[in-house]
């Protein structure tokens, strides 16, 4: 049994990388191209995407630029069923944004940014490519959700939660909705990813001296023992992507390392 995504093109939203390396949108763009598949790489930043394209191509992949900002649901809705080329077989959401800060400091306006990044704009990604699953009754929809939509973590962080835990119930429904024309939608819930992301933001938020203790003892909390690395999350999108998971759709996958199982140290 191998995953095989031959012949299917794959949009990623969010598919560059925040700074240096390998972020998960990045990962799961690779992965899909390693699996065969032809990648579109959409994200608000060009060159994050083509840095992404850039490696697929030197791993003999496929890959297209998009450059998308899907904030701007006018746009996002005009470009993606512009795409030249082959239909959009399957839609990775991987677009995420937040404030790690106490709730009672964050303005509203504070909310509704995050709101539309997460959870508007996937909306209006899945919107965009439904006609055309619906009309060839077939596709698969992955969201890149987070293991705080399952419980706190130990900082301040309601307000992505919040709309990692929409995202999950809003492909739950648009699973079922859409289970009549041959489509799949699954989200996915990763822990402690080490990424340039969370690198950068735990250098701005604690300062680089604490850096590695903070990575270690985040490691300590996940029950195997390690932070996930992108190509953990990659894989399991690869194979709810493919026509392995032919009867796997509505579910939220943790990624996690057993974090979310985790219980309380005594
Ligand atoms: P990242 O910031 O490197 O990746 C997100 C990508 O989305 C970036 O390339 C960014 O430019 C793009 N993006 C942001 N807003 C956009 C918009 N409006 N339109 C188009 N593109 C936009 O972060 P990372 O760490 O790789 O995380 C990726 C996803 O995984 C996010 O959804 C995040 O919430 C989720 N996640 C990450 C975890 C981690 O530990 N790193 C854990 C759980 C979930």
């Amino acid at each position: 049994m191998k995953i095989d995504l031959t012949g299917k093109r794959a949009l990623v939203i969010g598919g560059g990388t925040f700074g240096e390396g390998n972020g998960i949108g990045r990962a799961i763009s690779c992965g899909f191209a390693a699996c065969g598949a032809s990648v579109v790489v959409a994200d608000r930043n060009a060159e994050a995407a083509a840095a992404t394209c850039d490696l697929i191509r030197e791993q003999g992949g496929q890959a297209d630029v998009m450059v998308l900002d899907v904030t701007d649901a006018a746009a996002t809705q005009a470009s993606i069923p512009a795409l030249s080329g082959p239909p959009i077989d399957i839609l990775h959401y991987n677009v995420g944004i937040g404030f790690a800060s106490e709730t009672q400091a964050l303005e509203s306006a504070q909310f509704a940014s995050v709101l539309d990044a997460n959870l508007v704009g996937l909306h209006t990604a899945v919107r965009a490519v439904l006609p055309g699953m619906r009309e060839r009754r077939h596709g698969v929809i992955l969201a890149t959700s987070s293991a705080w939509a399952h419980r706190h973590l130990g900082y301040s962080h309601s307000f992505y939660a919040a709309s990692k835990a929409g995202m999950e119930h809003f492909i739950r429904l648009i699973a079922q909705e859409n289970a009549p024309f041959g489509i799949r939608a699954n989200s996915i819930a990763p822990g402690f990813i080490d990424t340039p992301r969370v690198r950068h933001n735990l250098a701005r938020s604690y300062g680089a001296s604490s850096f590695d203790d903070i990575l270690a003892r985040r490691a300590g909390q996940v029950p195997l023992g390690r932070l996930g690395q992108p190509e953990d999350v990659a894989s399991l999108a690869a194979f709810l992507a493919s026509d392995l998971a032919a009867y796997v759709t509505g579910g939220d996958f943790p990624v996690d390392g057993g974090l979310i199982g985790a219980g309380i140290a005594s």
